[in-house]
C-alpha cells in the first residue's frame, strides 16, 4: 500500500514537472514512468507532437462539455425532482446541431491530419539511400550507395548486446553491436523489407514506424535535425525474440558520417 502510495506521489511530481518545466536533456530512449513522447528530432515527429496537443484541446473540450451535459441531465431528469415526464420525443433542431457540429469538429481535425499524414509520405530527393532488412532477430543495414574496391556495398547485421555483455551505462535490451549511421540534415531514404517474417522498423524520436513485409518494399524518409542516438524497437511481433531485436540510429555530422563510412569501406 505504502509503495502504492509512493507511486503517486512520484506521479504527481512527475507530472507538474513535466508541464512546468521542457526538459532540459533530450530524451532519445524511453524513460521510467514515461507519460509523454520522446523528444522529437524530425520535423515528422514534431509535426506528430503537433498533431497530438491540437487533438488533445478538441478532446477536453469535447469531454467537458458531455461530461457537464450528462451531469446536468442526471440531476434534473431524476424521477424526483421530474416526477411527470414530458411526452416530447423529437426536436427537428436540436437533432440538426448536434449531427453537424461533430461533423464540422471532425473536418476541422482533418485539415491537419492529412497535411500529416502526406507529409510523411512525401520522400523529397533523397541524398542517400539505406536498406533496412529485418530477420528473426536481427536487423541488417545497406548502404547500396556506396561501393568498396570489389564493387560490394557496404552491408551489416545489427544484434542486440546481450545483458551479460553490457557495459555500464548502456541501455539493457536497447544497445546493438552495429549502430546505422546517418548524417544530420540531409533527406535520407529508409528503404525497409524483411527477409523472413512481418517485422516493424520503428524508432519514436525520429517519428518512423515502417512495417518490413517479406517481398515488399516499403519507403520511408528520414531528416534528422540534431546529432544523437536514437533507440528503437521492432514493432511487430515477429516470434520470440521480438523483443530482442532493437533498433539504434546514430546521427552524425556530415564529416563524420563520411569518415564512417570510408573506414567501413575499407574493413
Ligand atoms: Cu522483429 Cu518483432
Amino acid at each position: 500500500m505504502n509503495s502504492i502510495l509512493n507511486k503517486i506521489n512520484y506521479l504527481w511530481i512527475y507530472f507538474m514537472f513535466m508541464f512546468l518545466y521542457p526538459s532540459v536533456v533530450f530524451s532519445d530512449i524511453a524513460e521510467n514512468w514515461q507519460l509523454g513522447f520522446q523528444d522529437p528530432a524530425t520535423p515528422i515527429m514534431e509535426g506528430i507532437i503537433n498533431l497530438h496537443h491540437d487533438l488533445m484541446f478538441f478532446i477536453c473540450i469535447i469531454s467537458v462539455f458531455v461530461s457537464w451535459m450528462l451531469g446536468r441531465t442526471l440531476w434534473h431528469f431524476e424521477y424526483k425532482q421530474n416526477s411527470i415526464p414530458s411526452s416530447l420525443t423529437h426536436g427537428t433542431l436540436i437533432e440538426i446541431v448536434w449531427t453537424v457540429t461533430p461533423a464540422i469538429i471532425l473536418l476541422i481535425i482533418a485539415i491537419p491530419s492529412f497535411s500529416l499524414l502526406y507529409a510523411m509520405d512525401e520522400i523529397i530527393s533523397p541524398a542517400i539511400t539505406i536498406k533496412t532488412l529485418g530477420h528473426q532477430w536481427y536487423w541488417s543495414y545497406e548502404y547500396s550507395d556506396y561501393l568498396d574496391e570489389n564493387n560490394e556495398a557496404l552491408l551489416y547485421d545489427s544484434y542486440m548486446i546481450p545483458e551479460e555483455d553490457l557495459e555500464l551505462g548502456q541501455f539493457r535490451l536497447l544497445e546493438v553491436d552495429n549502430r546505422i549511421v546517418v548524417p544530420v540534415n540531409t533527406h535520407i531514404r529508409i528503404i525497409v523489407s524483411a527477409a523472413d517474417v512481418l517485422h516493424s522498423w520503428a524508432v519514436p524520436s525520429l517519428g518512423i514506424k515502417c512495417d518490413a513485409i517479406p517481398g515488399r518494399l516499403n519507403q520511408t524518409s528520414l531528416f534528422v535535425k540534431r546529432e544523437g542516438v536514437y533507440y528503437g524497437q521492432c514493432s511487430e511481433i515477429c516470434g520470440i525474440n521480438h523483443g530482442f531485436m532493437p533498433i539504434v540510429v546514430e546521427a552524425v555530422s556530415l564529416p563524420n558520417y563520411i569518415s564512417w563510412i570510408a573506414n567501413k569501406l575499407s574493413e
